[in-house]
C-alpha cells in the first residue's frame, strides 16, 4: 500500500493505535469523572486528522467521543456526579478541521452537557506552548495529551518532561518505529534524529544493526532515564506488522494509578490477541527442561535483596509492566508451594492468599505486609 492510503485510509496498525487509546480512555474517564477531586477532564489531541477515513475507519477524535459519550450516559444512569470533559482539537491542516467539525455535528457526538469542545488549526509547538503553562495553575483538573504525528523532526523529549511535571497529566505518543527497518542500511532516520541525541547522554550506544525490538528496549531506557524513576512511569505497547515493521506507542504519567489503567487497557488487548500472561508453574520446553518465567525471577531477586513491604512490591510489579494479579498468582504459587510467607509484624502473620497488592494499600497501608522468601 503506497504512502497516500495510509493518509486517506485507516490501516490495520492504526487501528490497534486508535484501539489501544479508545481502551484507555475509557477507564480513565470511569476512574477520573468519579474520584469525587477532580473538577474537569480536559482531553487535547494536538496531531487529530479529520476524524473520518475514506474506508470508514474512525480516527482518535471519534474514538474519544464516543467514550465521552458512553462515560457520560453511565454516569447518569448510576446518578453519580458529573464533571465537564473538555475536548481540544487541533490539526494544523484546515480542511481536515471543518471535516472533522462536520462528522462530530452529523453524528451528534457531543452535547453541550458534556463539557467544551474545541477546535484549532496551529502548529502543535504553539499549542504546548499555551498548553504547559496551564498544568500547573489547574491542578484539581486533570489533562490527557494524544500525540500523534507523521514525522518528528523537531519533536523533543523535554516537552514531555513539561507535559506530565506538573502531576495532573498523562501523554500517550506514538512513535514511527516502522522506520527502523531502514536504520542499517541508511543510518539513523532523521525523524528521530533529536529524540535519539536526547536519549543517548546516559544511554548504551546505539548500533546501526540494532533490531526493531531492541530500538523500542533502548528508548523505553532512555526515556525512563531522562524523566528520571521517582516521579515518572513509562511504558511501551507494540505493534507488528510484519517481521520488520514494529510500531510502538509509549506512554507517559507522573501518577501510578493512570500508568496501572494503562497497563490494564494494554494486557486486555495482549490477552486478546494471545500475547497475554501465560503463567504456568513448571512448564516445560522442547527438550523437557523447566521453563521459568522470567517476572518470576524478577520478582525472586528483588524479595530476596532486602525487606519489601506491599506498597514496594505494588510499584515494582507495574514497573516491570506487569499487573497485581499477575504477582498475585507467583505469591499464591510459592505459598502453596511452602517457600513464601507473608507478614503483618514479627509475630503476626498474613491470611494466607492476602498480598495486599492495590492502588489503595500503596497509597494508605504502603507497610501493611512483609514478604520473607526461602529458596
Ligand atoms: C498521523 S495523522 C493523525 C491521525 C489521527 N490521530 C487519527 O487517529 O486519525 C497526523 C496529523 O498531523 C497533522 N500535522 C502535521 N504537522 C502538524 C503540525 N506541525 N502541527 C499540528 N498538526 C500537524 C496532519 O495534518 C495529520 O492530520
Amino acid at each position: 500500500m503506497g504512502k497516500r492510503d495510509s493518509k486517506s485510509s485507516l490501516l490495520s496498525h492504526s487501528e490497534a493505535k486508535v484501539r489501544l487509546l479508545g481502551e484507555y480512555i475509557k477507564r480513565y474517564l470511569n476512574i477520573i469523572s468519579n474520584d469525587q477531586y477532580t473538577t474537569k477532564i480536559n482531553i487535547h489531541d494536538l496531531f487529530c486528522g479529520g476524524g473520518l477515513y475514506e474506508n470508514g475507519g474512525e480516527g482518535s477524535p471519534l474514538v474519544i467521543l464516543n467514550e465521552i459519550k458512553n462515560v457520560h450516559f453511565k454516569n447518569v444512569a448510576r446518578l453519580n456526579s458529573i464533571i465537564p470533559i473538555d475536548c481540544y482539537f487541533n490539526d494544523i491542516d484546515k480542511q481536515k478541521i471543518y471535516s472533522l467539525q462536520k462528522v462530530i455535528q452529523n453524528r451528534s457526538l457531543f452535547y453541550d452537557e458534556f463539557g467544551a469542545i474545541n477546535f484549532s488549526s496551529n502548529d502543535y509547538q504553539d499549542e504546548l506552548k499555551e498548553l504547559i503553562p496551564l498544568l500547573s495553575g489547574h491542578k484539581k483538573e486533570k489533562f490527557f495529551i494524544f500525540i500523534d504525528p507523521y514525522g518528528y523532526k523537531e519533536f523533543r523529549i523535554k516537552q514531555i518532561k513539561d507535559l506530565i511535571s506538573s502531576g495532573n497529566s498523562e501523554v500517550l505518543l506514538w512513535l514511527p518505529i516502522q522506520f527502523m527497518s531502514r536504520f542499517a542500511a541508511k543510518g539513523t532516520p532523521t525523524a528521530l534524529t533529536n529524540i535519539i541525541e536526547d536519549l543517548s547522554e546516559n544511554n548504551k550506544r546505539i548500533e546501526s544493526s540494532i533490531s526493531a525490538w531492541e530500538f523500542i528496549k533502548w528508548l523505553k531506557i532512555g526515556f525512563t532515564k531522562y524523566l528520571g524513576t521517582n516521579n515518572f512511569f513509562v511504558d511501551t505497547f507494540t505493534i507488528q506488522k510484519d517481521k520488520n515493521t514494529v510500531f510502538c506507542l509509549f506512554f507517559f504519567s507522573s501518577h501510578i494509578k493512570g500508568f496501572e489503567k494503562m497497563l490494564e487497557a494494554k494486557w486486555n488487548i495482549d490477552t486478546e490477541q494471545g500475547k497475554g500472561w501465560n503463567f504456568r508453574r513448571n512448564q516445560l520446553d522442547l527438550f523437557q527442561q523447566i521453563v521459568k518465567n522470567p517476572f518470576e525471577q524478577n520478582l525472586k531477586e528483588y524479595l530476596k535483596k532486602k525487606r519489601r513491604y506491599n506498597g514496594d512490591l505494588f510499584e515494582f510489579t507495574l514497573r516491570k509492566s506487569f499487573l497485581p494479579k499477575h504477582t498475585n498468582e507467583i505469591l499464591s504459587n510459592w505459598q502453596k508451594e511452602g517457600i513464601l510467607e507473608v507478614f503483618q509484624s514479627e509475630d503476626q502473620k498474613a491470611r494466607i492468599g492476602s498480598f495486599y497488592l492495590s492502588y489503595q494499600y500503596f497509597r494508605d497501608e504502603y507497610k501493611k505486609v512483609y514478604y520473607k522468601l526461602r529458596q
